[in-house]
């Protein structure tokens, strides 16, 4: 019987409807308004939601093939994320289930980017090493089971996409930066100028890119405008290659220190070619899996939180009329 579920943690307004491992229908709206102000703003997002909840949800619906009756239960990131962006998606989720006396079924944001890798078709199963970096968050997650994790590293400062979209900016390109800075150093000498190797005589899992950044600034601050312009292409590779290094050199740690037969990643971040190569090569020279999901599935998307869903607790009418949503707070799945 389908589900349906919903994401709108941060900026996108995703809807999705699956039947089990299955996604039938997978629709992701990103604001693009954000990219006047270089970032997300949070009460923009908010307001944007609310418009565009119902149109995605129609078209998830549509995608799918089904209309609500078909429906047997709604899941919905509760957290961690933008309070107000989140709360649209839970009071949607609940007027959508309430009626209907459905359960709601309330997902972790970072549970979803890690049950992205439970999707059909081919499907991982537990144990596996996961590479979370996006905007918010940048982590080690040791999946034992589906309906959790655990956190051995995790970044003291900038999430890994955090950084890309503030260096980004410096560098005269829209938001999200991700895309557009990969673009760039495709044609730039990632061995042109030097970046900070963050963290590498730390021996612990955990990562940092501020200091990536406060490079980035100093030398566009040398360079001065017109060089900066001039060196962009470069810039951008020398900074994107100095956050996959940084990445993979974590992950290839965090392998050293336990028997792992397969890895995956997850959140906006693992869209990026040259990190998917690294720890492909990673993968191949230690002789264990990498799972790729597609970048689609990558990226916020409803369908991850819907593969959660099925490994989470759901809430039976009425139990969840009074459930919030929580901003930041309890990470691991369960
Ligand atoms: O997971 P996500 O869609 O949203 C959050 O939960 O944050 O991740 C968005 C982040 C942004 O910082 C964006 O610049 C980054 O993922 N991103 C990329 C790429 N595509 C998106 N970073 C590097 N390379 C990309 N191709
Ligand atoms: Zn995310």
């Amino acid at each position: 019987m389908p589900l349906l579920a919903i994401e709108t943690s941060c900026d996108d307004t995703c809807a999705a409807v699956l039947d089990g491992a299955q996604v039938l229908s997978n629709v992701i709206s990103s604001q693009a308004d954000h990219e006047r102000y270089g970032g997300v703003v949070p009460e923009v997002a908010s307001r944007h939601h609310l418009e565009l909840a119902i149109p995605v949800l129609d078209a998830a619906l549509a995608g799918a093939d089904v209309d609500f009756d078909a429906i047997d239960g709604v899941a919905v990131t509760a957290g961690p994320g933008l309070i107000g962006a989140l709360l649209v998606g839970l009071s949607t989720a609940k007027s959508i289930a309430a009626p209907r006396q459905l359960p709601l079924i309330p997902v972790d944001h970072l549970h979803g980017h890690v049950a992205a890798n439970f999707l059909e078709p081919d499907p991982l199963e537990p144990p596996f090493l996961c590479l979370i970096a996006s905007g918010g968050h940048t982590m080690l997650a040791a999946v034992g089971d589906h309906e959790g994790f655990e956190i051995v590293g995790e970044t003291l400062d900038d999430a890994a996409g955090e950084a890309i979209d503030k260096a980004a900016r410096m560098l005269g390109l829209g938001f999200p930066g991700g895309p557009e800075l990969e673009r760039l150093a495709r044609s730039g000498d990632p061995e042109a100028f030097s970046f900070p190797v963050a963290m590498a005589r730390d021996p612990g899992l955990d990562f940092s890119f501020s200091g990536l950044k406060t490079a980035l600034v100093y030398i566009c601050r040398d360079l001065g405008e017109e060089q900066t312009r001039d060196r962009a292409a470069d810039l951008a590779a020398g900074f994107q290659a100095a956050v996959v290094d940084q990445l993979v050199t974590k992950l290839g740690r965090a392998l050293d220190r336990g028997d792992w037969p397969a890895v995956a990643l997850g959140g906006g971040v693992a869209a990026n070619g040259p990190l998917r190569e690294a720890v492909a090569d990673l993968c191949q020279a230690r002789g264990i899996r990498f799972k790729q999901v597609s970048r689609e599935l990558c990226t916020d998307n409803a369908a991850m939180i819907g593969s959660a869903a099925r490994f989470s607790r759901p809430i039976p009418y009425p139990d969840y009329l009074g459930f919030d949503a929580f901003a930041t707070g309890p990470r691991g799945g369960r």
